[in-house]
């Protein structure tokens, strides 16, 4: 070891900085340059916050609402996450079961390090997104992948679940609508998967962080809504993608009170209480307006239908309709070198180098699918214009084309 090595806890040594946000960083260095990148990379809203919500925050600063709050969160803001989640999915929270936490990220985090002991078994479908297996990781736990298959629209089934629990599985995680593939869990589904967990004594961990962008005929959904469903089931959702507030880190847990508790606990000694000002801000979001959120889902589905129509167009590549969130997750598979022709010549075996390609031939920033446990796939994120989305379009193309003809 060298004399200023620093070593670290083994615990952190375990996972790995977000494969996402590497992505990020790297088209980031490119636009430092001043290249013109076209980012197909964030997980976030492109919309600003929606006006009334940030009044709301410049509120509290006037009025000095810039102390500690309680850990959990204030009061009013615990109560308006109930009534709203009541409201939206027909659920029963009382505000003892409720946590505000620092994003939804947070939420889970603490959720896992209150559960997980060294050895447990956490169920995570494929394709996941890039936390679950590090937060996993992190406590100790063991992840187990639950496959899902594209032709069944990456649908997690109850069936596949079933055969994977085994005497150490604590938690099966359900993230619908899905990041990377926009897969919604149908609500028969949902009751099975439940059904599955109830019986089995495992808690379901729903992610909601989507809920509300969801097309077609599909709808806003929580299986908090199921009667007698609390026992078994921990809620986390966030502010994050719904009100387009990544910055603003609120996210909640719905739980029964023992693990709030135990949330609260872990919450008390590391980040104290999420931001005060941002906690006025969200109690605005809860009980204010929807109209944007409505704005920016029809937007969404505009840039939906047409990265869809894009992507499908490219000889080669197929694409499953989203049916909600805001990513699109082609597979590439049939465009890759795989040892021969001229993608192989240039380096692009497998989508870790097509997206590396991408970004320095074309500053095309998309995220390759080994990050969510799913080679051969890239994500695109339509939180972008529809003028950068045909832009990237045309870059896609191109590559493929330039590449093939071997220049
Ligand atoms: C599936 C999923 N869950 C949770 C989160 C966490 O979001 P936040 O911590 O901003 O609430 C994200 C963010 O990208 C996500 O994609």
């Amino acid at each position: 070891m060298e004399r200023n090595a620093v070593q670290l806890a083994e615990r952190v040594n375990r996972i790995s900085v977000s494969a996402t946000l590497a992505v990020l960083t790297e088209a980031e260095r490119y636009k430092a340059r001043g290249i013109d990148v076209v980012d197909f990379g964030p997980g976030e809203p492109d919309f600003p916050t929606p006006e009334h919500i940030k009044r709301a925050a410049i509120r509290a600063i006037e009025q000095n609402f810039t102390k500690y709050t309680a850990t959990a969160g204030i009061a009013p803001l615990r109560e308006a996450v109930c009534a709203w989640h009541a409201a939206q999915f027909g659920s029963s929270y009382a505000p003892g079961e409720c946590i505000v936490s620092v994003g939804g990220k947070h939420a889970i985090f603490n959720t896992i390090n209150a559960l997980i002991e060294p050895g447990d078994e956490v169920l995570i479908p494929v394709p996941y997104w890039v936390s679950f297996p590090d937060i996993v990781k992190y406590a100790g736990g063991r992840p187990v992948f639950v496959p899902t298959e594209t032709a069944d629209g990456f649908c997690l089934r109850a069936a596949q679940v079933e055969g994977l629990l085994g005497p150490r599985t604590r938690v099966l995680i359900v993230n619908s609508p899905n990041n990377p593939t926009g897969a919604v869990v149908p609500p028969e589904e949902f009751a099975r998967l439940y059904e599955v967990c109830r019986r089995r004594g495992v808690w379901l961990l729903s992610d909601e962080c989507y809920s509300h962008f969801t097309y077609g005929s599909t709808r806003p959904y929580s299986v908090a809504g199921i009667a007698g469903s609390k026992p078994h089931l921990i809620v986390v959702g966030s502010l994050s993608k719904t009100f387009s507030m990544t910055g603003w880190r609120v996210g909640y847990a719905l739980a029964p009170q023992p693990l709030v508790d135990a949330m609260l606990k872990l919450q008390s000694q590391s980040t104290s209480n999420p931001t005060s000002i941002s906690q006025y801000a969200a109690l605005e979001a809860l009980t204010g307006p929807m109209d944007s959120v409505a704005t920016m889902l029809a937007e969404y589905a505009r840039r939906r239908a047409r990265i869809l129509a894009g992507l499908r167009a490219i000889p080669g590549v197929t694409c499953t309709a989203p049916d909600g969130a805001f990513y699109v997750f082609p597979h590439v598979a049939a465009r890759l070198g795989n040892g021969s022709g001229a993608l192989a010549a240039i380096g692009a075996q497998d989508t870790a180098a097509l997206a590396r390609l991408l970004l320095e031939r074309e500053h095309l920033a998309v995220v390759p699918g080994e990050a969510f446990g799913a080679p051969g796939f890239l994500r695109f994120s339509y939180a972008t214009s529809i003028e950068r989305i045909e832009e990237g379009l045309r870059r896609l193309e191109r590559f493929f084309a330039s590449a093939e003809s071997g220049s």
